[in-house]
């Protein structure tokens, strides 16, 4: 470990996003505040006015907030009155799970229950991160989203649409054509499946993530299909969309957004689309091998979810 020779007490082994003052109270004694929940968003300065509003959403409700700035623009978000109240990481062209490979490893971010990684182009409406959370809870989701309104949204996955008069759900059903689903599957896309415009972690969800999530991969599409992994047990269980809480995703051309495939010949400014497009199906095929190759050479994984 190489702290071998410092004496066990004083060893600090986690850390968090929370900001201290330079006099006055100290506030780490202060046990009474712990927020539950951290937000890390990735951000571009041309979503300005939809960012202030969901992170204004989160401030309110205590949790701490983090921007991942891929634009590299920070000082315009000066005038915002929350701007020195938030964790500003400003690195030009990279995606969110680039920021949150290296920004929020598990030690790091281990004093918070939840970890909300998001994209920017959403409308919470009616969405409140308070009652979002005490669903959660109650329901034991450990890897979560709230549902996207239909009417209003960019829908790829339609488990992740909104059910009215629902409080969750944790299944979809199909029962005609290919790709079936019904209440014996057992499988993503019919259960154990967010989207990753807005997912949810709990804490020990977000451990086993991180280690999921590679460095050198952009990873815009196939790391959803592994998530289920990570569910801390049983997928059809602990994995969920939260209907009461529910969002609308744009489906903006950002950097977080930039798979949406009927944004096609839109104009784009952070990137040649066709290009990053192309990369991505590489990468699918990258991811999978390295998945294949590492369930092969590993001799004592047993898959827990096959039958
Ligand atoms: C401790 O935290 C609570 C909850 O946020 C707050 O109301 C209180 O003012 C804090 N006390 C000090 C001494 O900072
Ligand atoms: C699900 O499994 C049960 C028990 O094996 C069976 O009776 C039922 O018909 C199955 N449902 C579908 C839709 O296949
Ligand atoms: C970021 O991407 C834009 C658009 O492709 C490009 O013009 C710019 O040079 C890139 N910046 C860096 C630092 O790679
Ligand atoms: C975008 O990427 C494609 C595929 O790599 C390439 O053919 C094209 O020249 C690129 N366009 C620009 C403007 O860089």
């Amino acid at each position: 470990m190489g702290t071998e020779s410092l004496p066990k007490g004083i060893i600090s082994t986690s850390s968090n996003m929370e900001m201290h003052p330079l006099w006055g109270p100290v506030s780490e004694n202060n046990k009474s505040h712990h927020p539950t929940g951290l937000l890390a968003i990735a951000v571009g300065i041309d979503q300005k006015g939809l960012v202030n509003q969901i992170v204004k959403k989160f401030l309110e409700n205590d949790f701490v907030v983090m921007l991942f700035h891929y634009d590299g623009v920070v000082e315009k978000w000066n005038d915002l009155g929350w701007s020195d109240r938030v964790i500003h990481v400003s690195v030009v062209n990279q995606t969110k799970w680039w920021f949150a490979k290296r920004f929020l490893h598990p030690d790091i971010v281990d004093g918070y229950e939840y970890i909300f990684l998001w994209d920017e182009d959403l409308k919470l409406d009616n969405f409140h991160p308070g009652r979002y959370l005490s669903i959660v809870k109650e329901e034991a989701l450990e890897i979560s989203q709230p549902a996207l309104d239909p009417g209003k949204s960019e829908v790829h996955h339609p488990i992740t649409v909104r059910r009215q008069r629902s409080r969750c759900h944790r299944r979809y059903y199909k029962f005609k054509g290919g790709g079936r689903c019904d209440e014996n599957s057992t499988a993503p896309p019919c259960v154990g499946w967010v989207e990753l415009m807005a997912p949810v972690f709990s804490r020990a969800a977000w451990r086993c993530v991180w280690h999921l999530i590679q460095n050198d991969l952009i990873h815009a599409w196939g790391l959803d299909r592994q998530l289920g992994y990570c569910a801390q047990g049983d997928r059809t269980v602990k994995v969920g969309v939260v209907d009461e809480e529910y969002i609308v995703h744009l489906g903006l051309p950002t950097l977080g957004g930039f798979l949406d495939r009927s944004k096609e010949g839109d104009m784009y400014k952070f990137d040649n689309r066709s290009a990053v497009r192309l990369r991505s199906y590489i990468e699918m095929g990258i991811f999978r091998d390295r998945w294949n190759k590492a369930v092969n050479e590993d001799e004592c994984w047993v898959d827990p979810f096959n039958k």
